[in-house]
């Protein structure tokens, strides 16, 4: 595997390998790597010939008091992980080769409406920063294929919608969460959880799925849903950020549909965010209904 960290030898790196026709798809990361990211890196190399994995903790998602410098930097394990895996290229630039000019002077790719919603609201900026960054990786790598989890599943439908905007031409893949045998949603915010923590955390998906066999099975009282949920997470000392049931791709809470809307809306997306202890976690699923 090739370790790159400038702009400019990945475009000459890459270059080489399209003009010999060669197909590239692009993993975007911050580092960190768990099996979450390493699956997504195994589904790239079936799409594509070349693998490009980037690694930079991007300071413009982050908003002040979150966890910016506290974020796990594991780059050598993280290139172990990536060259047993297969990976052709990491490219971790340093922040001042993405952001030369500084934050304050960088053009923002803003996504409205849906980035405005959910983790948006909870966290003002957030999005400007990963779709500004995203696109900036996608100039960087232009990848013929770029995959992302659903585990964040905003973050997918808001890059979903930059890349019709925008006229990327790139294929986009969502690909689904990878869990602990319990469960839980592999992420890298796992490691701040002590192990009573962990545990808590299971009730996340243990009452998702409980939900979402309720919808399949006709339940449409959203609100209540919600409510009860909202009572079993805190009731096992979770903080709810927010637990609402929303329309698969608008993100648009059920509760706010029209009737034709909900009528029409076949599948819905049970979306969360709750703190254990000081840790944020996020987590979903997306079920049918009858
Ligand atoms: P990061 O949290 O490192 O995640 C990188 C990619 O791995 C994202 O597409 C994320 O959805 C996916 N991922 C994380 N945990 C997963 C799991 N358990 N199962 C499946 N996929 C999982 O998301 C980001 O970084 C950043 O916002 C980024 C897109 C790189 C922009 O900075």
């Amino acid at each position: 595997m090739q370790t790159i960290h400038t702009i400019n030898e990945l475009r000459s790196t890459l270059t080489s390998y399209r003009q010999s026709g060669q197909t590239i798809a692009l993993v975007p990361t911050m580092g960190n790597l768990h099996d979450g990211h390493i699956n997504l890196v195994d589904q790239a190399r079936r799409l594509a010939d070349i693998t490009v994995c980037s690694i930079f903790v991007n300071p413009m998602q982050f908003g002040a008091g979150e966890d910016l410098d506290a974020y796990p930097r594991t780059l050598a394990q993280d290139s172990q992980r990536l060259t047993a895996a297969n990976c052709d290229v990491l490219f971790a630039p340093t922040v001042s080769e993405v952001y030369p000019e500084g934050l304050q002077e960088q053009t923002v790719v803003h996504v409205p409406g849906i980035s405005a919603r959910h983790c948006g609201a909870s966290r003002p900026g957030h999005f400007d920063g990963v779709t500004t960054v995203v696109s900036k990786l996608f100039h960087m790598v232009q990848p013929d294929h770029a995959l992302f989890g659903l585990k964040d599943y905003q973050q997918f439908q808001v890059i979903r919608k930059m890349v019709a905007d925008q006229c990327f031409n790139i294929t986009l893949h969502g690909v689904p969460t990878v869990r602990d045998q319990h469960g839980l949603a592999l992420s890298s915010r796992n490691g701040y959880l002590t192990a009573s923590q962990i545990e808590t955390a299971r009730h996340l998906y243990r009452q998702l799925s409980l939900v979402a066999s309720d919808i399949r099975q006709g339940n449409n009282n959203f609100s209540s849903l919600e409510n009860n949920s909202c009572q079993y997470w805190e009731s096992h000392g979770i903080r709810m950020d927010y637990f609402r049931i929303c329309h698969y791709q608008t993100l648009q809470p059920m509760t706010e549909l029209t009737d034709d809307e909900l009528a029409a809306a076949d599948h819905c997306v049970l979306l969360l965010a709750a703190f254990v202890g000081k840790t944020r976690l996020i987590d979903n699923m997306v079920t049918s209904r009858p």
